[in-house]
């Protein structure tokens, strides 16, 4: 089994950008803690960060055959990118989505998501974890 991790725009500076909202785990942390997680499930983890929503999509469009399941922090383009929630469904693969910090407890545009309807399921406020907890779904299922 093989699951492909997507990483939106900023989440590169996890660990200095705004901590108190996403804590100081690193992206790198991140992707560490899934990489090993998947050894232990016995699924391959492939990770990649983008800030420009097109390198996401080309990313997801040539991995995805290759590819079991999704999980994606697809960050602010959660709230408005068609062209991700496009891609996404044309995938046909089982996708949750994860925020670290707990979305609807935030501004309000935040709280509408393009992609929720698309995903399998939604992980909001777990920080870090909410990942790990992702990943041993898709292994479960
Ligand atoms: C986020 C929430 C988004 O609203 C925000 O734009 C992000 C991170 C989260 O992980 O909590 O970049 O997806």
């Amino acid at each position: 089994m093989r699951v492909m991790v997507l990483h939106g725009p900023n989440l590169n500076m996890l660990g200095t950008r705004e901590p108190e909202i996403y804590g100081r785990t690193t992206l790198v942390d991140i992707d560490a803690a899934l990489v090993q997680r998947g050894v232990e499930l016995g699924v391959e983890v492939w990770t990649f960060q983008s800030n420009h929503e097109g390198g996401l999509i080309d990313a997801l469009q040539a991995e995805a055959s290759r590819s079991d399941g999704v999980i994606i922090n697809p960050g602010a383009f959660t709230h408005y990118s068609y062209a991700l929630r496009d891609a996404l469904a044309a995938a046909h693969l089982p996708t949750i989505e994860v925020h670290l910090s707990n979305v609807y407890a935030r501004e309000p545009f935040r709280h509408h998501s393009v992609i929720a309807p698309i995903a399998t399921g939604q992980i909001s406020g777990l920080g870090w974890r909410g990942y790990v907890l992702a990943l041993e779904w898709l292994a479960a299922r």
